[in-house]
């Protein structure tokens, strides 16, 4: 039977949406290449014109020769009855007008085509100035949503991915919609179709003298400034789309698949940055920012247990040292962090079990370099709070090595100074894990006992408790609370130098730390400590700091225990 004396009969509808200029009319000629589909050039878009009285140098023509009454090109046109399996319709975004029937988003398949306005703004400015309006991201994402919420998430796919590999992106959309991949879909014949809107003189000379999806030049031209504040606007919502798509193409080497977190709640969880609070992919600090140019900022680790932040004062006493000792300029002051620090936990709901990783940052700077000259916005604060348990095992105990790299000494960089220039225990943790112990142990010059590469630590011999002076180590505030503890538990305590054979024949080992609490070392250096259990001191001492980390902290504002 010939085509033509095929008999009309229902078909299913396929709904393409995207901004312009986003490779839309490509992807109607390679669906228009397969022998089971019809296409329809932007069906809404007489209506789009009628409703908004936009103009455009065919605007009558189009009129008269198209139908405008949008519920009626819907049931008529888009879902009338046709003579292939499925109706493959492009849209653009914005000709989706509010009043338009609710069946155009229930009926049909739909996916979303998306682009990055870095290329899609010059293209839509050599037909016509762009705008806000015109480009109809957030429209995009309100389609997106309601597609969603309707139970019908579209997949979303990307313009560079369809230039960078196209047969691997149309089979995954085929995939998505489940119909076969065509090989037919890579290759069509130059010029004006039959299919193409009559705007298509206007609009579509580029694409007319393709013949499948090509390659993007390698090296763009030069963006127009003066689209800068709408490339800045529109961006996020093209990020959030983005988010959504399966597979992405990227200049660097291929990119890892997406790893899982060590706790998953930690997905979705709001972050400080500057004076606002975002989203963990939102939360982020400048290229100037010091932080990035030279590591050039101070921080604090802290714990919040049942509705209270533990030794809040302490640290932000030491947060405060450290910062002038780097002689940071239009540092917040005390309230003003404890406020962020109060917000940050309260939007998240993390009243307990949680770690906040305070930075601040001597801040953004005018223009990349190293002087503290160029730091004229002031510090920037991040509070980055996240669910988690203590990070080690304080049950069976740890694994420690030594590091070769030896612990900074104050002749470089001060260790009581709390910087994030933490590339000195990074070197002594690599070799920690290279061993795979949990942690490393750093000595100072003298080959001493300093620290681990995150921790401080206690040696017990012969019912005396040791900890190395703070001369190399952090002068840690788990490490000061342990030591009150011993005191007040009545054991004899020595701060002096320790020799790494001390830690070999130890009767117990601890680190301490804000992040992992008290945790017992059983083996260091491949020798077991004492017969490799936990340690009787170290339990009393673990069972007293848990007392302590209950009873006291500063409280939450509005926190109240269930
Ligand atoms: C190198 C180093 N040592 C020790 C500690 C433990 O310090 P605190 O008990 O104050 O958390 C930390 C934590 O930041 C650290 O980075």
């Amino acid at each position: 039977m010939v085509k033509s004396e095929m008999a009309e009969s229902e078909v299913e509808v396929i709904h393409s949406w995207s901004a312009p200029r986003s490779l839309s009319t490509s992807l109607m000629y390679s669906f228009a290449q397969r022998d089971d589909i019809e296409v329809l050039d932007e069906p809404l878009y007489a209506y789009f014109l009628r409703v908004t009285g936009l103009d455009r140098p065919y605007r009558e023509e189009l009129l008269s020769k198209m139908e405008s009454d949008g519920n009626k090109v819907t049931s008529d046109i888009i879902f009338g009855p046709g003579r292939k399996k499925y109706r493959f319709c492009k849209h653009i975004s914005k000709q989706r007008l509010q009043g338009l029937t609710g069946d155009l988003m229930k009926k049909g398949k739909h996916f979303i085509l998306i682009r990055n306005p870095l290329d899609i703004l010059p293209s839509f400015d050599k037909v016509v100035p762009p705008s806000f309006y015109e480009l109809g991201l957030a429209e995009l994402v309100c389609i997106y949503n309601e597609l969603r919420e309707i139970g019908k998430a579209p997949p979303v796919i990307d313009a560079a991915e369809l230039q960078q590999d196209p047969e691997a992106t149309l089979r995954g959309l085929c995939d998505d919609l489940e119909i076969p991949f065509q090989p037919a879909m890579l290759k069509w014949e130059a010029g004006p179709k039959e299919i193409d809107g009559l705007w298509a003189p206007w609009w579509y000379k580029t694409v007319h003298k393709s013949t499948g999806f090509e390659k993007p030049r390698k090296y763009p031209e030069p963006f127009p400034f003066s689209l800068y504040d709408l490339l800045e606007q529109s961006l996020p919502l093209y990020n959030m789309l983005q988010r959504h798509v399966k597979k992405k193409s990227s200049l660097l080497s291929s990119p890892l698949p997406t790893p899982d977190l060590p706790v998953p709640a930690n997905e979705k969880l709001l972050a400080w940055v500057g004076d606002e609070i975002m989203p963990r992919d939102s939360a982020k600090v400048s290229v100037f920012d010091s932080v990035v140019q030279g590591g050039d900022s101070v921080w604090e680790g802290l714990r919040v247990y049942n509705g209270k932040i533990f030794k809040l004062e302490e640290h932000l006493d030491r947060l405060f040292d450290s910062a002038k000792a780097l002689a940071f300029e239009n540092v917040p002051n005390r309230d003003e962090i404890k406020e962020a620090i109060f917000r940050t936990l309260i939007r998240n709901g993390m009243f307990d079990n949680s770690h906040i990783r305070l930075s601040l940052t001597r801040g953004k700077k005018v223009s990349s370099g190293m002087s503290p000259a160029f730091n004229l916005y002031g510090c920037t604060l991040i509070v980055l709070a996240e669910w988690k348990p203590p990070v080690y095992d304080n049950t069976r105990g740890i694994v420690l090595v030594t590091a070769t790299t030896r612990r900074n000494s104050p002749n470089n960089l001060d260790s009581k100074i709390h910087h994030n220039n933490l590339l000195n225990n990074i070197l002594a943790k690599i070799e920690g894990n290279n061993a795979k112990a949990d942690d490393a142990i750093m000595l100072d010059q003298d080959g001493y006992l300093s620290e681990t590469n995150a921790t401080n630590i206690f040696v017990v011999k012969k019912g005396r408790v040791l900890t190395p002076h703070a001369d190399y180590c952090l002068p840690g505030i788990t490490r000061a609370t342990v030591m009150d503890l011993v005191v007040k538990e009545q054991i004899i305590l020595e701060e002096r130098r320790i020799s790494l054979s001390e830690v070999h024949t130890a009767d117990e080992v601890w680190t301490t730390g804000t992040m992992g609490e008290l945790s017992p070392v059983v083996k260091v250096d491949g020798r077991i400590i004492s017969n490799g259990e936990v340690g009787a001191i170290t339990r009393r001492l673990q069972a007293a700091y848990k007392k302590l980390t209950e009873e006291s902290g500063i409280p939450i504002p509005t926190y109240v225990k269930t």
